[in-house]
């Protein structure tokens, strides 16, 4: 094998460096014997948004964007939408293997014993105003559970760790739906520990005055396939945001909190809402060919397309497209889908698309199945954010017991006045 180095000339100096490559990269900090004189600080990386950056290694995901491939601990997103549900999925990511049949009767115990949250949780959400954002809501919630679990902010303790993990991962559902019934100005609905991780949801969302709530099957594995898809991406803004606020060893539950709140964004986990509302505003096709003529003239973006790195069809967007025919099976066909079906075939077929290489993403879809399945916009970050918990903790929880990871503090280049004397002025 050829050597794996990388041999640099400073031409400021004439000094030539050979610097170390591990995995296709080469460390940022030995730039730093690369210097001028011994005053200088030493050479560094200008990298806004950390287009090429890793800032970490990681076991948990792993995505080729160029071929559309998504694999969690090794396994195809398609293999584990097909067989698997979302608990199942939670405990590969967390743990790297799949359970077997007692781990998973375990799993799923502990996870549904603690569905229920504390009475001044409700209380507290109960003050939010009544047409509160649910994903404000969501995103404080989570942030107020720390109050709750003071013992949290032991991250290095293992055990006390997996306590907090399967609390949020239990708890997410239930305060996702505490915020679409206040929204919606109704009573909060307990969890039904009889019921799956999504049947419960269902429950906890839509149950009215029936003694028991029976979920749709359909609806119920939709949910569950919808959930695997969004369970991790690696180290998208959100990922990085929780692993940036959690290397300052604050508990999970507030480096989740901020998670979300970056989640919350029209770029990230907003985009389903802005796809609906992209989908609204065209209403039918005939308008298409003049919303995409603006597009390519700048008038704002084709939401759901593009991503920052499929450079292909995103693999969980193909799967997502078949789940939605199932749900309309059940629901009645969402009249949005024909204008969706539509500006995809279209945008597929331009060349301002193809050149840029614009497919359709993970939630070009998503929004339309929600839609179906009677949830307002509103909901749909906090429909991405119940599913991704699990991926914040895991990446977390990794970040937290590498030994290579510190706080996370990147450099800037200052560009601001240089240093000048205050001169005193009389008021
Ligand atoms: N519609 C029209 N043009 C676009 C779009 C789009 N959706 N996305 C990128 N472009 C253009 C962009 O204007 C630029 O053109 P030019 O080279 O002429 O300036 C070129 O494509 C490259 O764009 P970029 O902003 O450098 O690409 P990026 O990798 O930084 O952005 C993105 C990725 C997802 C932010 C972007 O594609 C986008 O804004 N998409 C719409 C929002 C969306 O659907 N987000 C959900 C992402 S998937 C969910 C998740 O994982 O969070």
């Amino acid at each position: 094998m050829s050597e794996q180095t990388l041999t640099t000339t400073d031409n400021r100096t004439g000094k030539s460096y050979t610097l170390r490559i591990e995995n296709g990269t080469v460390r940022g900090m030995d730039l730093r014997n690369i210097k001028t004189d011994a005053d200088d600080f030493g050479l560094m990386t200008y990298d806004p948004a950390l287009m090429n950056t890793a800032s970490t290694k990681s076991a948990i995901t792993y995505i080729d964007g160029d071929k559309g491939i998504l694999e969690y601990r090794g396994y195809p997103i398609e293999q584990l939408a097909e067989s698997c549900n979302y608990l199942q999925v939670a405990y590969l990511i967390l743990f790297g293997e799949l359970p077997n049949d007692e781990q998973m009767a375990a799993w799923t115990r502990d996870i549904t014993y603690h569905t229920f949250v504390h009475e001044n949780i409700k209380t507290l959400m109960q003050a939010f105003r009544y047409d509160a954002h649910p994903m404000g809501m969501f995103i404080s919630t989570v942030a107020a559970l720390s109050t709750f679990y003071p013992e949290a902010n032991k991250v290095d303790d293992i055990e006390n760790r997996l306590a907090q993990i399967k609390r949020l991962i239990a708890k997410v559902p239930t305060i996702a739906a505490f915020s679409y019934r206040h929204s919606r100005g109704l009573p909060y609905v307990y969890p039904d520990n009889d019921l799956t991780y999504t049947g419960n949801f269902l429950n906890m969302m839509f149950k009215m005055t029936e003694a028991k709530y029976t979920p749709n099957p359909v609806l119920e594995r939709a949910l569950d396939v919808l959930f695997v898809l969004h369970a991790d991406h690696e180290q998208n803004c959100s990922t990085n945001a929780m692993r940036a606020i959690g290397s300052s060893r604050v508990d999970p539950y507030s480096a989740m909190a901020g998670a979300a709140a970056a989640l919350y964004g029209p770029l990230h986990g907003g985009a389903n809402e802005a796809v609906l509302k992209m989908l609204s505003h065209i209403g039918d096709k005939r308008n298409i060919p003049k919303f995409i003529q603006g597009v390519k003239g700048g008038e704002g973006r084709l939401m759901g397309f593009g991503h920052r790195v499929y450079k292909n069809y995103d693999p969980r967007a193909r799967i997502i497209k078949r789940v939605a025919e199932e749900v309309f099976e059940v629901t009645g066909r969402n009249r949005l889908l024909d204008v969706a079906l539509e500006l995809e075939r279209i945008a597929l077929e331009d060349e301002y698309f193809i050149s840029r290489k614009l497919y359709p993403n993970v939630d070009f879809y998503s929004g339309i199945i929600y839609q179906a399945m009677g949830l307002p916009v509103a909901m749909f970050p906090v429909m991405f954010a119940i599913p991704r918990t699990v991926g914040w903790l895991a990446q977390w929880q990794e970040m937290i017991t590498d030994p290579e990871q510190k706080i996370a503090r990147p450099r800037q280049i200052f560009v601001g006045q240089p240093r000048r004397e205050l001169v005193k002025h009389k008021v």
